[in-house]
């Protein structure tokens, strides 16, 4: 079986964390999504995947090298300049896909506890060329949200509706199993949008059927979404995480640390600390709420509560911040600087003066 992600956006609101790294790269709870991704498709059976992405994100991914789990990898690049959409990758890789069975195809930037064995299964049975994988929210108006009669038919799909018109609170959680017939439903060479263009296509030819989910399911589309996604996963899979011994600090759970990770005397590390590879940490720190990427440098007295710190960012003495701030990755806050109220550094960039 093979899998199609979709990653090749730009992450526009995860900014300046996302000026470095592509979104599907982001830690959750110190693994980057896509290998919690990999995972998942994995255990479904999948055996090859091609990530469908720009240039750049190719670019950080073969550095990055996250864990295939099992997977053969393969890329199939947008073309420089004219990303294809959501629809213009799964006919661009129609060789690659072929046209021997049906594949999945899933956006890069969710994480979902999906059983796609029970997904091909749910195509399998029904008598369609598309089934999408639903799950239900609150306030469906920023998601493509359907409207299923009795037997799972999908009879209307609106992207992303305005308030007060939305069909049911039931929405596209942005995994689809496809025959390959689909491909004939899109025009080559130009993007295409698989939400505003195929699926309402589908839905008049009465090809498009949904399958419910009830598995962990998170957009990690802004900072707060992030941090949220990561404190629900580190609430989750608190009993797997395992943290080093040798870290002297107090740990009020659940909190995890990677390998590496040096701590000084009088820090107190939780609730809900997630400290990434080899992060130094110096006396008296208190770290809440928070995540720091791995090779961070965080000095004497910080305090750190709500925060995210990028990669390699170092955070000088007496600094506190709180409240959503964002420190891009190589950035520096330097001594006695207090950041609140979403305040964010761009990579690389320093920063000596109060945000309040
Ligand atoms: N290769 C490539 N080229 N990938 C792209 C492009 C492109 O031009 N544009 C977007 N993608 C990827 C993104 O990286 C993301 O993983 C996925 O396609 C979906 O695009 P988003 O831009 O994140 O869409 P969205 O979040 O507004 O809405 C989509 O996801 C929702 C679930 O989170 C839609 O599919 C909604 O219907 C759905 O409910
Ligand atoms: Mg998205």
């Amino acid at each position: 079986m093979k899998a199609l992600i979709l990653a090749g956006g730009f992450a526009t609101r995860l900014r300046p964390l996302s000026c470095s790294r592509p979104k599907t790269l982001f830690p959750l709870v110190n693994r980057p999504l896509l290998q919690w991704i990999f995972e998942r498709l994995a255990d479904g059976g999948v055996d090859e995947v091609i990530l469908a992405v720009n240039a750049l994100t190719q670019f950080y991914i073969r550095q990055q090298k996250p864990c295939k789990c099992g997977l053969k990898v393969r890329f199939s690049l947008d073309p420089p300049k004219n990303p294809l959409g959501t629809a213009g990758p799964i006919k661009k890789a129609e060789k690659l896909l072929g046209h021997d069975e049906p594949f999945i195809v899933l956006n890069g930037d969710i994480f979902a506890d999906i059983d796609y064995k029970a997904l091909i299964e749910a195509h399998k049975k029904a008598n369609a060329l598309a089934t999408m994988a639903l799950c239900s929210v609150e306030d469906p108006s920023c998601f493509g949200v359907v409207e299923l009669c009795k037997d799972n038919y999908i009879t209307r799909f609106i992207e992303k509706p305005p308030k007060g018109q939305v069909p049911s609170n039931f929405i596209n959680a942005g995994a689809y199993v496809l025959d390959p017939g689909v491909f004939d439903f899109i025009p080559e060479g130009r993007a295409v949008s698989i939400e505003r263009e195929i699926f309402p296509r589908l839905v008049v030819a009465k090809q498009l059927v949904g399958h419910c989910i009830d598995g962990l399911w998170m957009d990690i589309g802004k900072p707060a979404e992030y941090l949220e996604a990561n404190r629900l996963l580190l609430s989750s899979f608190a009993h797997k995480i395992v943290n080093p011994k040798n870290v002297l600090a107090e740990i009020k759970s659940p909190v995890a640390l990677e390998q590496g990770v040096v701590v000084g005397e009088k820090s107190i590390l939780g609730p809900y600390a997630i400290i990434g590879k080899n992060v130094k940490i110096g006396c008296n720190v208190t770290i809440s709420n928070s995540i720091v990427f791995s090779d961070a440098e965080i000095g004497d007295d910080v305090k750190l509560n709500g925060a995210v710190v990028g990669e390699g960012a170092y955070i000088g003495r007496h600094a506190d911040i709180g409240d959503g701030c964002i420190i891009a990755d190589q950035a520096k806050v330097k001594e006695n600087v207090h950041m609140r109220d979403g305040a964010t550094v761009c990579p690389a960039k320093e920063i000596s003066e109060n945000v309040l």
